[in-house]
């Protein structure tokens, strides 16, 4: 069910994925993870490979791995545009991605992918396994009382022209992406394996849910026009033995 949904998503999710809001989300990302040439880096939930045509116009030189269980999201990503050899893209579920890779990440990224997961602490306690020490992970997750309109406004506001008539023209695909995201969290919420669950949506939560999973969160930060968190977590480090 969920990859039913996510494959119909995927005809529409760059509509989504082009609002201003989203494209400075991605820029606030790419900072925070500081890439740097070597690196290996996993794009956790990848979709359509927004994320990983920023990171390869801003470090080429890296490793990444875009993850994902749509098999439309990842075609669109693999055709987005001709990829460093260094850039895969693997059809997965996240949490049997991370088992079988004994090499590790320097970083992890998921976008707007948390508040999908039925068992978040589960997944976000594979990915800081997964990271190699020193590493880092970014997430980005709509908040609880998380307004589209907000969002769909400030993209209006920042068009002018003929860019405004074409945005108001994409306004049905848009209203036809929230009508998917409602039966998305409908079936989050409905097969969510773990009480935690619930948690994925509050800034406390998150905090908690990544301090749960072993990682070492800073502060919450507003992204996605105010109506998404940013968080940024680095691997803790175990307690030296006596
Ligand atoms: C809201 S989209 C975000 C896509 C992308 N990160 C972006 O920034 O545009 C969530 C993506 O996560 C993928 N996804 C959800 N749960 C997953 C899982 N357990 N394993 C792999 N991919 C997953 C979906 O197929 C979808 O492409």
């Amino acid at each position: 069910m969920p990859k039913l949904l996510w494959n119909l998503y995927a005809l529409c999710y760059d509509a989504v994925t082009r609002l201003l809001p989203y494209q400075e989300m991605l820029d606030q990302v790419v900072a925070a993870l500081e890439v740097a040439p070597g690196m290996r880096v996993l794009d956790a939930g990848c979709g359509t490979g927004v994320l990983a045509e920023r990171l390869a116009k801003a470090c080429p030189d890296i490793e990444l791995v875009g993850v994902d269980l749509s098999s439309s999201m990842l075609a669109r990503a693999r055709a987005r545009r001709a990829w460093p050899a260094s850039f895969t893209f693997v059809e997965r579920d996240i949490d049997s991605s991370l088992a079988a890779d004994a090499a590790g990440f320097d970083r992890l990224a998921s976008v707007n992918v948390i508040w999908t997961l039925p068992d978040p602490q589960g997944t976000l306690a594979h990915m800081t396994a997964g990271l190699r020490p020193g590493g880092r992970m970014v997430h980005t997750t709509p908040r609880f009382s998380f307004r589209a309109h907000v969002i769909v406004w400030r993209h209006l506001r920042g068009q002018k022209g003929w860019a405004l008539a074409r945005a108001l023209l994409g306004l049905p695909v848009l209203l036809f992406a929230g009508l998917l995201n409602l039966l998305l969290v409908a079936q989050s919420a409905l097969l969510a394996r773990a009480p935690r669950a619930r948690q994925r949506w509050h800034e406390d939560g998150l905090v908690a849910l990544l301090r749960q999973a072993g990682a070492e969160p800073r502060p919450v930060r507003p992204c996605y026009a105010g109506q998404g968190y940013l968080i940024v977590a680095d691997r803790r480090t175990p307690p030296q033995e006596k």
